[in-house]
């Protein structure tokens, strides 16, 4: 992978400006870096290696050179109403999931609100950061990090505290080997060609919740984790716990996820601090 190998694969996008480094620090802080200096709309970074990639919630995101895919997209007043910022992380995924089905017939899921999963784990994911002046959404950075090959997953490159939930990479699930700058090319042609225009139409929120992992099944969703946000599910109700279970039915028109809890009341979570799972009820069936 190269500057010029780059250009030649994504001529038909006909991107304004793109960047290619064999080591980045994270692809979203080099764009965030170009805006400053001038990066026009759809300015693309791509990066073979990150030594501090960025992914949710202050979490960092490994990306081993010679077998990942890591690029980020900056998008200078994005076309959708800010309320809707999450329909970004939504373009992103559904983008990925598009491509990995179209291009390598790889049935691919969205665990909201951010991770893709073939196979029941986390391929990859999508990292939105936005830049506000005041309640205006000047420019946001849709940074996507792929797992391609073996090695990005293997042992050796992961935390030492491990992943917070199960990793594959493409390779794995083809079965043969994947050339990266296809991958790069199905996804952006998603993104910039089929959904970026559609944002705010109800087509795309049906594609989008359409691939929405465990839809209609039972999911608990927890507060936990190192950033744990205490409070954010049981609005603070002493004696409750930070988790929520209920069957997932769907997405509210600012990407906020919707449940049916156990009293078959209809709840909407919005992105935090969240951990989403299939739940533990052996029973599926709420009580009475
Ligand atoms: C997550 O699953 O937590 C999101 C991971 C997003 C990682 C990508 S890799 C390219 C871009 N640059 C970054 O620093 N992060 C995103």
């Amino acid at each position: 992978m190269d500057q010029l190998s780059i250009e030649s694969a994504l001529t038909d996008l006909h991107l304004p400006a793109l960047r290619y480094n064999d080591r980045l620090d994270s692809t979203n802080a080099e764009a965030w870096r170009w805006l400053e200096a001038g990066g026009p709309d759809r300015a693309l970074v791509v990066a073979d290696e990150q030594t501090a990639g960025r992914g949710r919630a202050g979490r960092h995101w490994v990306t081993a050179s010679g077998s990942a895919l890591a690029f980020s997209l900056l998008l200078l007043a994005p076309p959708l109403d800010p309320q809707r910022l999450p329909r970004l992380t939504g373009l992103g995924a559904l983008s990925v999931v598009s491509a990995l089905e179209a291009k390598f017939a790889l049935p691919a899921w969205i665990k909201w609100p951010n991770d893709i999963l073939v196979d029941g784990r986390k391929v990859g994911g999508v990292l939105v950061e936005a830049l506000w002046s005041g309640e205006k959404l000047e420019a946001a950075v849709v940074g996507i990090g792929i797992n391609i090959a073996p090695e990005s997953v293997s042992a050796a490159i992961l935390p030492p505290a491990g992943l917070n939930y199960p990793a594959t990479c493409v390779e794995d699930a083809t079965g043969y080997p994947v050339d990266r700058l296809e991958v790069l090319h199905a996804i952006l042609h998603e993104m910039l060609v089929t959904w970026l225009s559609r944002l705010s139409l109800p087509e795309f929120m049906h594609a989008w919740e359409a691939k929405l992992a465990f839809l209609d099944q039972w999911v608990e969703l927890s507060a936990g984790g190192p950033l744990g946000m205490p409070g954010l599910l049981n609005r603070g109700e002493p004696g409750s716990k930070d988790r929520l279970a209920g069957r997932l039915v769907g997405l509210t028109e600012d990407g906020a996820l919707k449940l049916i809890d156990m009293s078959g009341k209809l709840v909407s979570v919005a992105v935090g601090e969240l951990h989403l799972r299939p739940a533990l009820i052996k029973d599926s069936t709420p009580p009475e």
